[in-house]
């Protein structure tokens, strides 16, 4: 139950982001707003984290700086940024630190690659799973000596689920004194679907593993507790997700990780601010976090704007998130079960299989690039398609689907089939969604399907194989150009 100060605060929170009242003129000339349903690739920017950000450039400087009043302000609050993530996340700040790097979850991912490999050299494999984001199957593939993928469990319904706990278990037992770690996705960004991380790390533990947790998906979504629980096994050693999936775009990725990990290695970036003195012949590297991971000036501002974000998330109360968008999920997922020219993507028994935030699809007898391109061009509706940087994964939901159908082409035209067919269509919802959304996202599918000769008339295939509606042009329509509002702002015409 909501109390109710938290359920206010979420009704204010929920209509107080950038980009709700976006405007568009659609293909049959109709302006409508845009119905956001693309925040598993990018969130909308929280207002709350905006309006301090605005409010801390007032006080901007560089962190490094020590003794002018804007430098206090700036290092105090950039400290105050760390400290809230780890108590967000649930992680003792005794045992974990919290240190931002460049690009997202893809570059704290890629450094803990290389961390973890450095504090174990003598363990050579790494198990993810299959559902991995490339950004958690790639790095370890550089890093590591043999990289083996974990199959997903499978339900009674033929669909794949979320990791297979007895598959990773004999993996455990298989390469048992060689695993370094496992690495799996909190939850999938291309099904939704949950991942049990405390299980996970249980076992890994048990069989002397580590456990990183890719949480691009999770930090903004679902709780998290790191560390604390009542048996020990199940903390998670590293967990890693993006501030532009967590209501901030342009900030920072950040890394929680043990530090007795990050303490048994030189840290893997260097340069300056995270030395205590340097000599032509040897340095001295700082021995206390987070300073000592976090070479060079950081992203000051989208670090504090992404922390004043999981301030309001964590005012709102997480748990109360999950819940209210657990009920749009599901609510979609149960209205798109039941159009028959729509496939869902993984299992979609949400008593059997809990998801967050993202359902993929395909209508039957559409490419997945014009399904996207009508619900952008007709209806205003932003989703994603492709293959999400999940090729493995999506190319075992969608050869299990083909194989289900295709039962009269021998196996090897079905690679080359697959090929013509690969991808699919995601919507995925945040905190902002409403159920409104939903209607509009189930009231396009259906009409889509009805009209699907007419649509598929309207558009042709350009160079880059995307599709291209053959009259409307959407840079005629919705022109936005920076150099041209900077002529305005400036004055220059
Ligand atoms: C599960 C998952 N992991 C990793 C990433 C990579 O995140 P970023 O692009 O912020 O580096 C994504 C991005 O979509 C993701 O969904």
């Amino acid at each position: 139950m909501i109390v109710q100060s938290e359920n206010l605060l979420l009704a204010k929170i929920q209509n107080d982001f950038i980009g709700l009242d976006t405007v568009y003129t659609l293909a049959d000339g109709r302006k409508t707003l845009r119905v956001y349903l693309d925040s598993t690739a990018s969130t909308l920017m929280m207002g709350a984290a905006h309006d301090m950000l605005e409010e801390f450039f007032e006080h901007y400087a560089n962190s490094h700086s020590l003794l002018h009043f804007s430098a206090k302000i700036t290092t105090s609050q950039y400290d105050w940024a760390h400290q809230r993530i780890l108590s967000f996340l649930g992680a003792d700040p005794e045992e974990y630190t919290c240190f931002f790097t460049g690009s997202g979850t893809t570059a704290g991912i890629n450094r803990l690659a290389r961390v973890f490999r450095d504090y174990r050299k003598d363990k050579d494999v790494v198990l993810v799973s299959i559902m991995e984001h490339h950004s958690n199957d790639l790095p370890h593939r550089k890093h590591a000596d043999e990289v083996v993928h974990i199959p997903l469990k499978s339900h009674s319904s033929g669909q794949p689920g979320s990791l297979d706990k007895e598959s990773l278990e004999e993996n455990l037992k298989k390469y048992r004194d060689r695993v370094n770690y496992v690495a799996v996705t909190g939850i999938s960004n291309v099904t939704g679907i949950i991942n049990p991380i405390y299980d996970i790390a249980e076992l890994a533990h048990d069989y002397g593993a580590l456990v990183l947790i890719d949480g691009a998906q999770m930090a903004a979504h679902m709780p998290v507790q790191m560390s604390g629980h009542s048996n020990s096994s199940r903390n998670i050693d590293a967990f890693v997700f993006s501030g532009h999936k967590t209501y901030v775009p342009g900030s920072p990725g950040a890394v929680l990780c043990r530090k007795d990990i990050l303490m048994a290695i030189e840290p893997e970036e260097l340069g300056g601010g995270m030395v205590e003195d340097v000599f032509v012949d040897r340095y001295i590297i700082k021995d206390y976090f987070p300073d000592r991971e976090e070479a060079g000036t950081p992203n000051i501002p989208g670090a504090i704007a992404l922390a004043a974000a999981i301030e309001v998330l964590d005012r709102v109360g997480v748990e109360n998130i999950f819940r209210e968008e657990g009920i749009l999920v599901d609510d979609a997922m149960e209205r798109m079960k039941k159009n028959s020219d729509l496939i869902i993507y993984g299992e979609t028994n949400s008593k059997k299989c809990s998801r967050a935030g993202s359902i993929s699809f395909n209508i039957k007898g559409m490419h997945h690039g014009l399904v996207a391109a009508v619900l952008n061009d007709y209806f205003n509706i932003a989703v994603r398609n492709e293959c999400f940087c999940a090729h493995p994964y999506v190319k075992e939901l969608i050869l299990d689907d083909m194989l289900d159908a295709i039962t009269d082409i021998p196996d090897e035209e079905i690679e080359a089939k697959y090929k013509l067919l690969a991808g699919m269509v995601r919507v995925s919802f945040g905190i902002y969604n409403q159920p409104e959304d939903v209607d509009a996202l189930s009231n396009a599918l259906q009409e889509i399907v009805s009209r699907k000769d007419e649509f598929i008339k309207l558009y042709h295939v350009d160079e880059n194989g995307n599709y291209v509606h053959n009259t409307f042009k959407m840079e005629k329509e919705n022109n936005f150009s920076i150099p041209d509002l900077l002529d305005e702002y400036l004055n220059v015409k």
